[in-house]
């Protein structure tokens, strides 16, 4: 179902959380909304599933406007970051829990528990308690929990942030899968880019209670509308570089693997210097002093390169953003990049 936010406002006393908010989820899309802490991810979440009256603007799933309706009518489940299991329960109870309030069948409980439990992974584990799960199990109930209900929305608040980073990896990729088979419209809250660009069909970036610019991951990658965009998006984050041109203080932006290193001084390019060299196995990356800043640089696993080696470092001019000092995004330094 298509999800939409029309002007919606926010506000927790003096603190605005949610700043006229207007954003369109397609029907089927998973949409991540992406930003630091407190930019009001959340409440944008508790506003559509209804747990946060809104003091202005409009929410509609599909054709209906839900703003107004309790949240047992908006038929959206969200996953929480603590999962929130009932530790008395089993596994079975625990994702049966929403539909007995629902009062269904029970026949049709066992039916759907049982199917939900099965595309998470979780069908042998049914009568176990919640302190017998690892942390990975723990989620996977709270994610059968939400599937079970089969709601036209789900809100996912970052719902991996309490796992260890490999299983993190392993269940961003099953969240991906199991978003294709629902095909149920996501919206994904998360604060990690990788998760964003990894799991968004589109990114939304939010900075105080704004969103800042929302596209595909990769345009937002290559065609950030401002400096906080490009550093937040990317790891490691876009480089800047302060730099004056006929008496204005610009910006220039480039990506670590966009930089062009050279041991060679006929290479051509500016003159800079090693000053770390971390090797991460499928790349390295350089940290170089460069116009008396510091860039990061990728640069292949194999390059041999040394702390405190001379080197000629070239920002091809189809790869730098230039930004205004307000960190605004004024155009590339070189050939003009067509819009997304
Ligand atoms: N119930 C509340 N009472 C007062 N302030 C709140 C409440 N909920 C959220 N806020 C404030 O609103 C802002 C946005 O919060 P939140 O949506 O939780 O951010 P995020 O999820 O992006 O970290 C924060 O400054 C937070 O302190
Ligand atoms: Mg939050």
């Amino acid at each position: 179902m298509r999800v939409r936010f029309e002007r919606v406002t926010k506000r927790f006393g003096a603190h605005t959380a949610a700043d006229g908010i207007s954003l369109d989820v397609e029907s089927g899309e998973c949409l991540v909304l992406l930003g630091p802490s407190g930019c009001g991810k959340t409440t944008l979440l508790r506003l559509l599933a209804g747990l946060e009256p809104l003091d202005s603007g409009e929410i509609w799933i599909g054709d209906r406007r839900v703003d107004q309706l309790e949240p047992a009518r908006r038929d959206v489940a969200m996953v929480f970051q603590n999962y929130a299991l009932y530790p008395h329960l089993s596994v079975f109870d625990n994702i049966a829990f929403p539909l007995r309030t629902r009062h269904v069948e029970t026949a049709e409980i066992d039916r759907r528990v049982r199917e939900a439990a099965t595309r998470v992974g979780l069908a042998d584990l049914l009568a176990r308690k919640p302190a017998q799960l690892s942390g990975g199990q723990q989620q996977r109930v709270a994610l059968a929990r939400a599937i079970v209900r089969n709601p036209t929305v789900y809100l996912m608040d970052e719902p991996l942030s309490n796992l260890d980073a490999q299983l993190r990896l392993q269940t961003r990729t099953e969240l991906k899968r199991l978003h294709r088979e629902l095909g149920t419209t996501m919206i994904y809250v998360t604060h990690d880019q990788g998760e964003a660009m990894t799991l968004g069909g589109r990114i939304a970036v939010m900075r105080g209670g704004r969103i800042v610019q929302i596209g595909r991951p990769l345009d937002l990658y290559r065609q950030p509308v401002d400096t906080f965009v490009g550093t937040f998006l990317g790891s490691p984050p876009m480089n800047l570089i302060a730099e004056s041109r006929q008496g204005a203080v610009a910006t220039i932006g480039v990506r670590a693997e966009d930089i062009v290193i050279s041991p060679s001084p006929l290479a051509g390019g500016d003159e800079g210097r090693v000053l770390v060299v971390e090797p991460m196995g499928s790349e390295t990356l350089l940290t170089l002093e460069y116009r008396s800043q510091r860039l990061v640089a990728r640069v292949a696993a194999d390059a041999r390169f040394e702390p405190g080696q001379a080197v000629r470092v070239r920002l091809p001019d189809d790869r730098t953003l230039t930004f205004n000092a307000d960190g605004t995004r004024i155009g590339t330094a070189g050939r003009q990049v067509h819009e997304p």
